[in-house]
């Protein structure tokens, strides 16, 4: 069965209603997640309207789909792409004519004051709020948490009161977060003396942080104090523990471990992470 949706989502945008922002002339929200904070929207932009400056906290691209609109980086019209990078700081936005673009935002967006000071906010919580009260224009107004607290998914880990499970390739290791969203997995490895892990490509990047001991890679010899970038893409040999090794891996994407021609063996991503840490708690 090759078909597991997962979070997929396939929006008819002609069967949404436009609502409102505020701002612009119409917003279809197309997707929000707490998890990474992105957002999808199309959004209308009324002839003569004008956004306020902005500073775009991450990044975002847009795709003019009718009309245009004229900003700093230029005047984008129907078929043109913009990208802006985290912290491109924005005058404001005019739209000469009707418009409409598809939005991908990859982080909070400030709205400034005509001082450029006491921003607004637009991010996935105020985007969600527009979506319930567009839902139920009745209904409590969702205002942001009371106490400056809400936690969302936000962990704390005591690794010591975790048990070592066995990876299947030599190692121990402690399983500290899978995100299913994005697929980074937070893991805890301990490797034995004259341990060797295969051949590996990492699909997504990965940092590492020694703790105790240390291995020999293809980028050097890493020890107790050390941190390791791996950028997506990488293509490692056997990587070997010369001592009992301890370290921290943040991996954003998959591992491919290779066969001795170079074929791929295995993954380890967030579903093989998963179903071993299911396997485990199982039989426990
Ligand atoms: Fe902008
Ligand atoms: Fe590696």
């Amino acid at each position: 069965m090759y078909f597991d949706s997962l979070g997929a989502a396939l929006v008819r945008t002609n069967e949404l209603d436009w609502i409102g922002d505020g701002i612009n002339g119409g917003i279809k929200m197309l997707r929000i997640s707490s998890e990474t904070g992105w957002f999808a929207a199309l959004i209308k932009g009324r002839a003569g309207q004008v956004n306020p400056p902005h500073t775009h906290i991450g990044p975002a691209c847009f795709y003019v789909i009718e009309g245009g609109f004229d900003y700093r980086g230029g005047s984008a019209r129907a078929g043109d792409w913009v990208w802006e990078p985290a912290g491109a700081v924005h005058p404001a936005t005019s739209h000469p004519v009707d418009t409409i673009y598809l939005a991908n935002v990859f982080g909070p967006v400030l709205l400034h004051d005509k001082d450029g000071k006491e921003p607004a906010v637009l991010d996935w919580r105020s985007s969600q709020a527009m979506v319930d009260r567009a839902k139920n224009p009745n209904g409590a107004r969702i205002k942001r948490p009371q106490g400056y607290f809400d936690p969302l998914n936000a962990a704390l880990v005591r690794t010591n009161e975790l048990e070592w499970i066995d990876d299947g390739i030599g190692n121990q290791i402690k399983i500290l977060r899978i995100n299913k969203e994005t697929g980074y997995f937070h893991i805890l490895i301990k490797a034995p003396a004259g341990q060797v892990n295969p051949p590996h490509t990492h699909l997504g990047p990965a940092d590492f942080y020694v703790l105790e001991g240390g291995f020999d890679y293809r980028g050097g010899s890493a020890r107790a104090g050390d941190w390791v970038y791996e950028p997506t893409g990488a293509v490692h040999d056997a990587t070997t523990h010369p001592m009992d090794t301890l370290y921290i891996a943040n991996v954003y994407g998959p591992v491919a471990f290779h066969k001795p021609d170079g074929s791929i063996a295995s993954i380890l991503d967030w579903r093989s992470l998963q179903a071993l840490a299911d396997r485990t708690a199982s039989t426990r």
